[in-house]
């Protein structure tokens, strides 16, 4: 008897096989009953047909619950109305373990206690769908720069200071000193870029953020390339080649989760090169068009992002944006000189990239302040002290060029491309303003 998994069964046609898993649903009609197996690598159905089956299996069955633990062996036979093209005949049916009243049933659930039984929701078809997906685009993401000579590099998660504003910051005692959770590994990636070329992070970072939108997770994963000799237009060429190739992966590698899903695969296929660019005004500009005004140097809120995906149906690069409403690391250009010429210009060299369908900003960088005694200005501007970020300064002491990076949230991607509606569905356990179990 071999043993198989549901994911690659259709390497084990006709031949008879071993699924060890878990039940998933069961019915009977007559003299035959079915048994929706998964194994966590995808879900096919055993037939039992008495006469086939051993009897004491074809019992045996009557007992089995949703989730109980059973190892099946049968035959493996070609169904074309099956999801995965296959059925299983069961010969028999061996249980591990009877599972006691399985709290989730296949019926709806509010989600409220679907998230307090997190750690066996993740075993319901479509959560893990939209993980699966996570983990394929983990392994694009890595892929993406491994193909282009990016380093991996890895930033601390314990931090001294702060990256983006000290309004989000966790902190922890760290001995007699405090400590905060990364925000964001850039700073460290800039150092690494002078040190190795091309870098990127990956990881998990943390902002206390009191927002309870669809889009805000306190505990996120970020991937962060850092350029050196990068400028702005780099930022949003590489973000664009990055982002078409995690979509064109997962239409590639992710069919039976995007079928689960029921994601729209023909408006995933419409993203490819290029996406619109434009620049803060002329997003101003559209926006009032939609009947949307905002003043000058007022940052986009979720319904101004919704309407720009909506105009543009495809991802959009927002460029140029007023400095006084980006952190401190931002170099500042005049906008009609382009590429920071005038440090004192009024735009930041900033490039988010927002995503169609309300999904918000997937992607937010930009070209880094490279002139010491500018970014000493910078610091102290943010009320932030310059003993802190002696070290960040260095790198404008010594060998300083242009570079520039961005950070791409993860979870936010899985959310726009799998299509589930809040970003709590694309990581195992979600950590959320009020949300810490499991
Ligand atoms: O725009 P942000 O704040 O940029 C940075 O942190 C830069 N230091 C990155 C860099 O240039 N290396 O965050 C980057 C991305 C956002 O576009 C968004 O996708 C995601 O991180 N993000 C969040 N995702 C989930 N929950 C939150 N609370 C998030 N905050 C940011
Ligand atoms: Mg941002």
């Amino acid at each position: 008897m071999m043993n198989a998994k549901i994911g690659t069964i259709a390497k084990f046609d006709d031949q008879i096989v071993t699924l060890k898993g878990w039940v998933y649903n069961k019915r009977s009609s007559g003299k035959i009953k079915f048994l929706m197996l998964r194994d966590g690598s995808g879900i096919i159905q055993g037939v039992l047909v008495k006469g086939e089956c051993d009897d004491a299996s074809f019992e045996e069955f009557e007992k089995l619950t949703q989730e109980s633990s059973v190892m099946v062996t049968g035959k493996v036979r070609k169904e074309p109305r099956s999801k995965v093209g296959f059925e299983l005949t069961v010969h028999k049916v061996e249980t591990v373990q009877i599972a006691n009243e399985y709290p989730i049933s296949l019926k709806e659930h509010g989600v409220e206690f679907l998230m307090e039984n997190r750690h066996l929701w993740i075993r319901s078809q479509k959560q893990w769908a939209a993980l699966r997906v996570r983990s394929e685009i983990m392994f694009a993401i890595q892929q993406f720069f491994r193909e282009r000579g990016f380093m991996r590099f890895d930033p601390p998660i314990l931090t001294p200071t702060s990256c983006e504003g000290t309004s989000t910051l966790f902190s922890t005692p760290y001995f007699d000193e405090k400590a905060f959770l990364t925000q964001s590994g850039q700073l460290y990636g800039e150092a690494g870029a002078f040190a190795f070329g091309n870098i990127y992070s990956f990881g998990p970072t943390f902002r206390a953020e009191k927002s309870k939108t669809r889009k805000h997770l306190t505990e996120f994963w970020m991937v962060e390339p850092e350029m050196a000799y990068g400028k702005l237009p780099d930022v949003m060429d590489l973000g664009e080649a990055f982002v078409c190739s995690i979509v064109k992966h997962c239409l590639e590698n992710c069919q039976p989760e995007l079928v689960i899903l029921e994601r729209n695969q023909k408006e995933l296929e419409t993203i490819v090169a290029p996406f619109p660019r434009i620049t803060y005004d002329e997003a101003l500009k559209v926006l009032a068009k939609r009947g949307m005004e905002i003043p000058w140097g007022e940052d986009f809120g979720a319904p101004h992002e919704t309407a720009l995906g909506e105009e543009f149906g495809k991802p959009v690069f927002i460029h140029h944006f007023p400095s006084s409403i980006k952190a401190f690391y931002f170099k500042h250009a005049d906008y009609a000189n382009g590429d920071g010429v005038d440090h004192d210009g009024k735009y930041a060299l900033g490039a988010d990239l927002i995503a169609p369908f309300g999904y918000g900003e997937i992607i937010g960088g930009g070209q880094r302040e490279d002139k010491v005694e500018v970014l000493e200005r910078r610091i102290l501007e943010h009320g932030l002290s310059l003993k802190d970020y002696q070290w960040y300064l260095d790198l404008r002491r010594y060998g300083s060029v242009p570079h520039a990076g961005f950070g791409l949230g993860l979870e936010r991607t899985v959310a726009w491309v799998t299509g589930v509606e809040h970003v709590r569905e694309t990581i195992p356990f979600p950590r959320m303003m009020n949300h810490l179990k499991p």
